[in-house]
């Protein structure tokens, strides 16, 4: 167990900035140092977020001080930039989608075994206040058995993040950088992957998915459907119904409140309940508390997003992908 955990970050883009001020707020993490396949990118980010040592992906990862390392680059990088990283020993954050396919993921999820290092993927909504309620709620059997879920999650992303989105060679389209969320939530609340999908989507003109929807099957039989859009508004929500109730999360991506409805097995509800949860601004704090937690503990992998999930996520994201058929070319 170390006093402070010596962070790296790769990939000096708009969201690294974010888990940069994240950092900032853990005593016991320190960003230590930032690379980028760009000098100019890497020196501006060290600059305006206060970074002591800057330079290329080789000057980081052979930065001996640097435990672990967010990986923060494009989807099409997360593989390459993940393995290099822990093949010069770093543990890694590696930023959602965990890879592009399961293949990539299976390569990722060996090396970090066979070097004894921690790997995660980083779904950073599934440490804040609000998904550790909705599990326990479940867990407890606030709304019995669930049985259907339903996510909404679209929106007009904001122009900083269209290029990225909108390319098809840094495998962008909404599933992998948007329904991600509700597909990984759905398998947290319901405990399992599901086995079986249907899924429907719109192209754009450069060839990536802009409008999608899945309907996921379970084995335990809840069912749950899913519509995301990079460029479309939408009820920002999930609801998830049981057998005894439902909870419905307002602001799916990140909202901190919760309202419980309870019946007694027929359609009128008797009680209603709202939770209203205190959080923190910047949401990656919670993964970096869990990160730190694993590490002084001395465990390869967090049980929250446990590394088999992430996997059976990506290879369950292929077969969606081969059903609307968005292939990349670079996968080909
Ligand atoms: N957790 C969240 O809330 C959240 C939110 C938004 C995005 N994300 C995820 O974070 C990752 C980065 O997203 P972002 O919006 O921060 O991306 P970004 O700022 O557009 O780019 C991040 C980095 O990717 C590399 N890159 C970007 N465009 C490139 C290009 N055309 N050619 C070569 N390299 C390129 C650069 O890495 P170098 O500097 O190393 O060259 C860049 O600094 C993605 O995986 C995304 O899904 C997560």
């Amino acid at each position: 167990m170390k006093e402070q955990y010596n962070w790296g970050i790769m990939g000096a883009g708009i969201i690294a900035r974010k888990m940069a001020e994240a950092l900032k707020k853990n005593p016991r993490s320190s960003l230590l140092h930032v690379g980028s396949k760009s000098g100019e990118r890497a020196s501006r980010f060290a600059r305006e977020m206060q970074v002591p040592r800057w330079g290329s992906y080789d000057d980081l990862l052979n930065d001996k001080e640097v435990d672990v390392v967010y990986v923060a680059t494009t989807h099409n990088f997360h593989h390459e930039t993940a393995k290099l990283a822990l093949n010069h020993g770093k543990h890694v954050l590696l930023e959602k989608p965990f890879t592009v396919n399961a293949e990539e993921a299976d390569e990722l999820i060996e090396i970090a075994s066979k070097k004894g290092l921690f790997l995660m993927e980083a779904i950073w909504t599934r440490f804040i206040p609000s998904w550790k309620k909705l599990r326990s709620l479940l867990e407890s059997g606030a709304i019995g058995e669930v049985r259907f879920i339903e996510v909404t999650f679209g929106k007009f992303v904001p122009p900083e993040f269209e290029a990225r989105l909108k390319d098809p060679k840094l495998a962008g389209g909404a599933t992998l950088d948007l329904g991600i969320y509700p597909i990984s939530f759905c398998c947290d609340m319901v405990g399992e992957v599901p086995v079986k999908e249907k899924s429907l989507c719109r192209f754009s003109d450069l060839g990536v998915d802009e409008l999608s929807c899945y309907q996921l099957d379970f084995p335990s039989g809840a069912i749950a459907q899913i519509s995301t859009s990079y460029n479309l508004w939408m009820e920002d929500r999930a609801v998830l119904y049981g057998t005894k109730g439902a909870v419905i999360l307002e602001n799916f991506g990140g909202g901190n409140v919760l309202k419980v409805l309870t019946h007694n097995g027929n359609s009128s509800i008797e009680n209603r309940e709202e939770i209203v949860l205190s959080h923190d601004e910047n949401g990656f704090v919670y993964e970096v508390e869990e990160i730190v937690n694993c590490l002084d503990q001395g465990l390869r992998e967090s049980s929250i997003i446990p590394l088999k999930e992430s996997r059976d996520i990506m290879e369950l994201m292929d077969h969606i992908r081969d059903s609307i058929g968005l292939v990349y070319e670079f996968e080909q």
